[in-house]
């Protein structure tokens, strides 16, 4: 069994710029005496995504931000997986939006490359690296599958929330109550495991 690095409280960077992202991760380590600081906050440069898994991209950014703050750093990499498209945009998610990051375009371009395909099987993945400024890294990846649905629906959520049905729903994520969605998340399976063998 892979042996766990266990945070004991204190600071935390979280290697994000992204004030909204910082600000969930803050609520969801509450509870464990943790002093979040983000990447942002202390100008810590944003590592190019060279890696070619979630994991590996989460680790690269941990590793990055642990090393030039010298303290544990959270990284997390996300995107969407079509199995009709071999697990496209995948790890290119936000990049298949553009430098506009425009949504619409990019679940026009899916809905696109899905005509003439019957397997509409599709996978929201989280990765989440927890990294020490001497290279220790772990790493989770947390999943929810479901369905591709055209046309988009609702206006919750964001990124491809409103093309996304989860097995057992019959709404999209975009038509979900964050809460509801929240609870359910590639995001939330990815952070329990990662409460479960580092913060308990
Ligand atoms: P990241 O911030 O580099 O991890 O980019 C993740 C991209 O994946 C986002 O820009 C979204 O396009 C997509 N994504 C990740 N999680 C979700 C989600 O919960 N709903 C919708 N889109 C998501």
């Amino acid at each position: 069994m892979t042996t766990r690095r266990r945070f004991a409280g204190g600071k935390l960077v979280v290697a994000s710029h992204n004030a909204g992202k910082v600000r969930e991760i803050r609520e969801l380590l509450a509870a464990f005496s943790t002093d979040v600081i983000s990447a942002g906050d202390l100008n810590l440069p944003e590592p190019e995504e060279t890696a070619l898994t979630f994991i590996g991209n989460a680790e690269l950014k941990a590793r990055a931000a642990a090393t030039n703050a010298q303290l544990p750093s959270l990284a997390d990499d996300s995107g969407m997986a079509i199995d009709a498209l071999n697990g496209a945009p995948g790890i290119y998610s936000a990049r298949w939006a553009g430098p506009t990051k425009d949504f619409a375009f990019a679940m026009n371009h899916i809905e696109r490359e899905m005509e003439g395909k019957a397997d509409r099987r599709a996978h929201f993945i989280c990765a989440l690296s927890l990294g020490w400024p001497d290279g220790h890294c772990d790493s989770f990846e947390g999943k929810i599958s479901g369905q591709l649905h055209f046309p988009a629906r609702g206006t919750k959520g964001f990124g491809y929330d409103p093309i996304f049905i989860a097995d057992g729903y019959d709404i999209t994520f975009a038509e979900m109550e964050p809460a509801a969605k929240h609870a359910i998340s590639h995001r939330a399976d990815a952070f329990r495991q990662l409460v479960a063998a580092c913060f308990k």
